[in-house]
Parts: C-alpha cells; sequence; structure tokens
C-alpha cells in the first residue's frame, strides 16, 4: 500500500483498528506533504498516490493475519452474533448511528487489507490467489455497503459468505490451520 502520510501507513498497518475512523480522521486534517489543499478544503479526500517513501518493515504475513485480519474479522462479525439468555434473545446489531459507522469502517478495514494481501510484500504467488482474495474483498465490500444503508439483513446475509472466503483461502494453502473442534 502506498501512503503519501508514513504515519497514517503505519497505524493502518500495526494498530488495532476501533482506531481506524479516529485514524482516516486526523490523517485528513493533517498537512499534505506539500502544504496546499488540505488548508482550503478539510472535506477534500487527500487523493496523492505518490510512492511510498516509507522503510518501515511490513508484519509478517501470519502475524498481520493473526493479529489484525482475525481481530477485525471478529469485531465485524460481533455485530451479527446471535445471543440468548434470560434476559431475552437476538443479533447484536449495530442500533446507533455509531454503530453503523463502526460496523461499516469493520468492513472497509477488512476491503483495505484485501488490497494488502494483493502486493509483493503479502501475496503467495499463486494464479488462485488473486481470485481468492478478491472473493474476500466483494463479500467485505457487500458488509461494508449494508452497514453503510443501515441494512442490517444485508449484513447478516453476508456474514457467513465472509468466512466461507477466509476458510477457502486457507483450505487451498495452509489447511492445516482450519483443523479446529467444531
Ligand atoms: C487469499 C488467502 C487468504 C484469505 C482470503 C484469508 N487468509 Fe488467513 N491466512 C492465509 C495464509 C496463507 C495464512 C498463513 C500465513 C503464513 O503463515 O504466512 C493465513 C493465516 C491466518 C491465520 C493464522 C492462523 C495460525 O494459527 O497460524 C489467521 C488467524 C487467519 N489467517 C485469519 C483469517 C481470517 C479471519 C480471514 C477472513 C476474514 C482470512 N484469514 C482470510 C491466507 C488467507
Amino acid at each position: 500500500m502506498k501512503k503519501a502520510l508514513p504515519f497514517c501507513g503505519r497505524q493502518l498497518a500495526t494498530i488495532a483498528f476501533p482506531a481506524l475512523a479516529l485514524g482516516l480522521a486526523s490523517c485528513q486534517n493533517a498537512p499534505t506533504q506539500n502544504g496546499s489543499t488540505a488548508a482550503t478544503d478539510k472535506t477534500a479526500p487527500i487523493t496523492t498516490n505518490a510512492p511510498s517513501t516509507g522503510t518501515a518493515a511490513m508484519t509478517p504475513r501470519r502475524e498481520l493475519m493473526l493479529h489484525v485480519m482475525q481481530r477485525n474479522a471478529d469485531q465485524l462479525w460481533n455485530w451479527t452474533a446471535y445471543s440468548a439468555s434470560r434476559s431475552g434473545s437476538g443479533y447484536a446489531s449495530p442500533k446507533t448511528d455509531e454503530d453503523w459507522m463502526n460496523a461499516e469502517s469493520d468492513a472497509l478495514t477488512i476491503v483495505e487489507l484485501t488490497k494488502l494481501l494483493d502486493t509483493d510484500e503479502y501475496r503467495i504467488d499463486d494464479a488462485d490467489w488473486p481470485k481468492l482474495v478478491a472473493n474476500l474483498r466483494a463479500a467485505v465490500q457487500e458488509s461494508a455497503t449494508a452497514a453503510e444503508n443501515k441494512n442490517f439483513e444485508g449484513m447478516l446475509a453476508v456474514s457467513d459468505k465472509i468466512d466461507e472466503q477466509c476458510v477457502a483461502c486457507h483450505m487451498h494453502y495452509v489447511p492445516g490451520i482450519e483443523v479446529r473442534p467444531k
């Protein structure tokens, strides 16, 4: 991932993601490298796509999966988790505007992670890799769009499909990690 603002890039790569929305907000308020556009229009996205000059080491793929992908997927799945207890039962579901915002952020974070998976740093050199990545991306994008539209049924409908894409890729390259007690 090429980032003109190394601080933002580092945040995206290493910090747990409830901070993402905040992180992006602070990125947008940060001055651009040539100090121009952001000052005039604070809402304008920073579109600079100059090659990164950052030299920070990338997190190894397994660590990225374990600490960033899994954590973030769990957060996303928590929104569609079903629970039953004496006091009642039902889906967690985003409720407040902030919840919906966070749910969309959780999904969009995984969309961005799939782009990382397509970089030389993380990809496995195999023709099926980009397809498996794209399948996950499509599923989480669907969830992000549903969250943006406050469409819980949409989020619920795609929730298992997201998991299936994780499993499909793992079964292809690292089947051992999917052998867990059911
Ligand atoms: C395109 C392929 C691909 C997709 C999609 C994918 N993974 Fe992975 N995952 C891998 C590979 C390859 C590894 C092994 C990493 C390594 O050792 O380099 C891995 C490892 C992991 C691990 C570490 C398990 C362990 O015990 O070592 C976790 C956790 C994980 N993935 C979670 C997920 C989740 C959750 C998703 C879906 C939201 C997902 N992955 C989607 C390819 C993928």
